[in-house]
Formats: structure tokens, C-alpha cells, sequence
């Protein structure tokens, strides 16, 4: 049977409404000359170091800047790379680092590489709205379980092993996490680390925001001795630097991955942009300031916006995570009632139902996507929205 006009099962059901669900009304709203408070992208608005912009990377001082890279990244990156991991807390070896074009590709590859259709992946939600996408569309099972917006109430260890079924094979670690704003403490990274070795999975590490902890810094599960043998991490330059356009990632992880992450991403992109790794090597050696300054003030407008939601203040990342239930008719099935006024009083806020299926009457901040005085403007408007 001829398969036109259906496109594959395993894809059919992904969109790119993702996040544009109020777009229209959005819209609409500033056709009239509205202000719209963008609270509801993931992104940051401070422009990146110098040494990282594309315009600082020219032919003239790099013959061949626009010819394929080596498919395992440039050596130049690949040097920096080596020498941010060991200070991030372990040295890894060079032939197992892989440079790819953004966490978003980059844990596409991962999925493609670690898991089969209909292998089973426990993703504790509420989670980054793309994750769920990525593995649907490599055939895998997002098992969701409500952990990050309880996680000071439940047992992790008990809460995992719960989920686990003869099908689990990885299970995705987000920590500081998109959206709740938390980090996990060293006891529940153990207890994770636990039921991984217990039941032999892959720990898939999402370190996005790995330089945007507020307080200080806790290890990363995937500096672990207990976990060399199973984890793959993914990086990305996109948060910590502002260069969420320029898509630069690594990887890095157990050996049996690496070989075949590799080969999966010659058939992917075969190479991430040289231009943008030239400027990626040069920021992860000298963008320590740069990423002081942006903590502090992202602290800060995260605590301002903690402040107007009446929640406790984020720990890291660039988001918080609220239910929306106080502002909702006690029926209403979603928080778009919510969504809608906040649209009308000028900010614009992401669905929780896209961080999970338990999260509909939860919204997404982002409070790290405007100027701090700006941002102050987007509080008003949420102020109102709020009553
Ligand atoms: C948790 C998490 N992982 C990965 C990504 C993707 O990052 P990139 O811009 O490198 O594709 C994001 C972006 O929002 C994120 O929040």
C-alpha cells in the first residue's frame, strides 16, 4: 500500500505549535500597538562575548573558515572542550568528546545512538518541552513521572524505581532544570545514580544549564566515578553565552556510546559551522566574567520574579514553574483562562501542558529573556495579570 499522503506514525504527531499556541492573540494584540512581554521564549537577551560573535571570525585570519569541519568537532574547540570539562569537575579523554550543532541536535543524535523504537526513557517531568518530541520521534517512550515540582516531598529513589519496566533503558537528567528553576542536591543524584546501576541504564545528562546555578555549583551526575560506564552529557553554548543562534554543543560520555554517537552524527549534520566553533573555543577559555556577570543578573531577575509569583526563588536555569490554579476558574481544564489575561495585561507566558501531561494548569516564566529594567515593566504587566 502506498504510504502518500501519510507521513511516518512516529512523526505525525509532532508540531511546531510547541510554544506558539497564544501566538495569534499575541499578535493581534501588538498589530494594535500593544507591548508584549516575551516571557515565554527560552532564550537570553544579553549579546555574547566579543571573541564569539560571528563577526569576529573572518577568512582573512582563518583560511578555509567556510569548508567542512572534522566531523569530531575542530581541534581548537575540541582543546577548549578538554580543558572546561576537567574544570567543571573531570577530565575526559579527547577521542571521547563529539562537537555537534546545539543540545538540540545533539540530543536527537544521543537518542538515535542509545535507544530502539519503543524503548521506554523515564523523563521526571515537568520537563524541556523539546525532550519529549525528541524521543517520540526516534520511535522511543517518554515514561513521564511527576518529580521536579515535588521534589522536596517525594522519595526520588522510590519515585524512580516505581517506572522502571523491562523496556527502560536511559533515563534524562536536567539538572539546573527547564522550567522549575531547581538543582539537584548530591543525595538525589545519588539515588538516581542508584536505580541506574540497578537496573542498567543510560544516564542522559542535559546540562544546558550547567554555568547558571545560583548558589554554589553541586557536581554534575556525569562527573561520577559509579556512572562512566552508562552516561552520555550534553553541553550547549547557548545559554551560558548568549549564542543560542550560533548552535554549538558537545558531547561527551561512556566509550560504548561515543563511537556511535560519532557515527550517527556524520549522517545528521556531518559537522557543526566552523565560524561558530572558532568563536565557541575562544569563549569557553576566556568567558568566565562574562558568565559571573550573567549569573548575578539573572539571579536577580529571578528572584524579583519569584518575588510577584509568591514562589521560593529559582536555584539555576533561566525559568520558574508555577501552577497557575489561584488565578483559574476552579473547572477550567488548562491554565489558558490565565494564559489569556496575561496575554491582555502585555506579558506572554509558556502552557504547562507543554513541560508534561500532569502540568495544564501550570505556566512557564521565563525571566532571563529581557533587560532587568525591561523585565521590571514585564512584572508590572504580570503584577496585573495577576490581580
Ligand atoms: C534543558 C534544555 N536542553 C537543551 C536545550 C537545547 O539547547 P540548544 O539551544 O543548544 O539546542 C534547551 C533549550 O532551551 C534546554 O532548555
Amino acid at each position: 500500500m502506498p504510504r502518500l499522503p501519510r507521513v511516518a506514525d512516529t512523526t505525525s504527531t509532532l508540531s511546531t505549535a510547541v510554544f506558539s499556541q497564544l501566538a495569534s492573540r499575541a499578535a493581534a494584540l501588538q498589530a494594535q500597538g500593544r507591548t508584549i512581554y516575551p516571557l515565554h521564549v527560552g532564550d537570553t537577551w544579553m549579546e555574547p562575548p566579543v571573541e564569539a560573535r560571528a563577526e569576529s571570525q573572518r577568512t582573512e585570519d582563518h583560511p578555509g573558515l567556510h569548508q567542512y569541519a572534522p566531523v569530531q568537532g575542530m581541534p581548537v574547540l575540541l582543546d577548549a572542550i578538554g580543558r572546561r570539562l576537567e574544570r567543571l569537575g573531570r577530565a575526559v579523554a579527547r577521542e571521547r568528546l563529539q562537537v555537534v550543532n546545539g543540545a538540540t541536535s545533539g540530543l536527537s543524535i544521543v537518542a538515535e545512538a542509545l535507544l530502539d523504537p519503543g524503548d521506554e526513557v523515564l523523563l521526571p517531568s515537568p520537563f524541556w518541552p523539546l525532550i519529549r518530541g525528541i524521543l517520540a520521534k526516534r520511535g522511543a517512550v517518554p515514561v513521564q513521572i511527576p518529580f521536579w515540582d515535588r521534589l522536596d516531598s517525594i522519595d526520588v529513589e522510590a519515585t524512580l524505581e516505581a517506572a522502571i519496566t523491562p523496556r527502560t533503558v536511559a533515563i534524562y537528567v536536567n539538572s539546573p532544570h527547564n522550567p522549575t528553576g531547581r538543582v539537584l542536591t548530591t543525595a538525589q543524584v545519588d539515588a538516581i545514580a542508584r536505580v541506574a546501576r540497578r537496573h542498567d541504564l543510560w544516564v542522559i545528562a542535559d546540562e544546558a544549564y550547567q554555568d547558571l546555578s545560583f548558589s554554589e555549583p553541586r557536581p554534575s551526575i556525569w562527573t561520577r566515578d559509579d556512572l562512566q560506564d552508562r552516561y552520555v552529557a550534553s553541553h550547549t553554548l547557548s545559554k551560558s553565552y548568549g549564542l543560542a543562534g550560533a548552535r554549538i554543543g558537545y558531547l561527551h560520555g561512556a566509550p560504548a556510546a561515543m563511537a556511535t554517537i560519532s557515527a550517527v552524527q556524520v549522517y545528521s549534520t556531518y559537522c557543526a559551522p566552523r565560524p561558530m566553533q572558532i568563536g565557541a573555543a575562544r569563549v569557553l577559555d576566556v568567558g568566565d566574567a562574562f558568565l559571573a556577570k550573567r549569573r548575578d543578573e539573572f539571579a536577580e531577575a529571578g528572584r524579583r520574579t519569584a518575588d510577584v509569583l509568591g514562589v521560593p526563588h529559582p536555584e539555576g536555569g533561566t525559568f520558574l514553574f508555577v501552577d497557575a490554579s489561584p488565578w483559574l476558574p476552579r473547572d477550567a481544564e488548562d491554565a489558558m483562562p490565565f494564559l489569556e489575561r496575561a496575554l491582555d495585561a502585555g506579558v506572554q507566558l509558556t502552557p504547562g501542558a507543554s513541560c508534561g501531561d500532569h502540568y495544564a494548569r501550570f505556566v512557564r516564566v521565563c525571566f532571563t529573556s529581557l533587560p532587568l529594567d525591561v523585565h521590571e515593566r514585564a512584572l508590572d504587566a504580570l503584577r496585573r495579570a495577576l490581580g
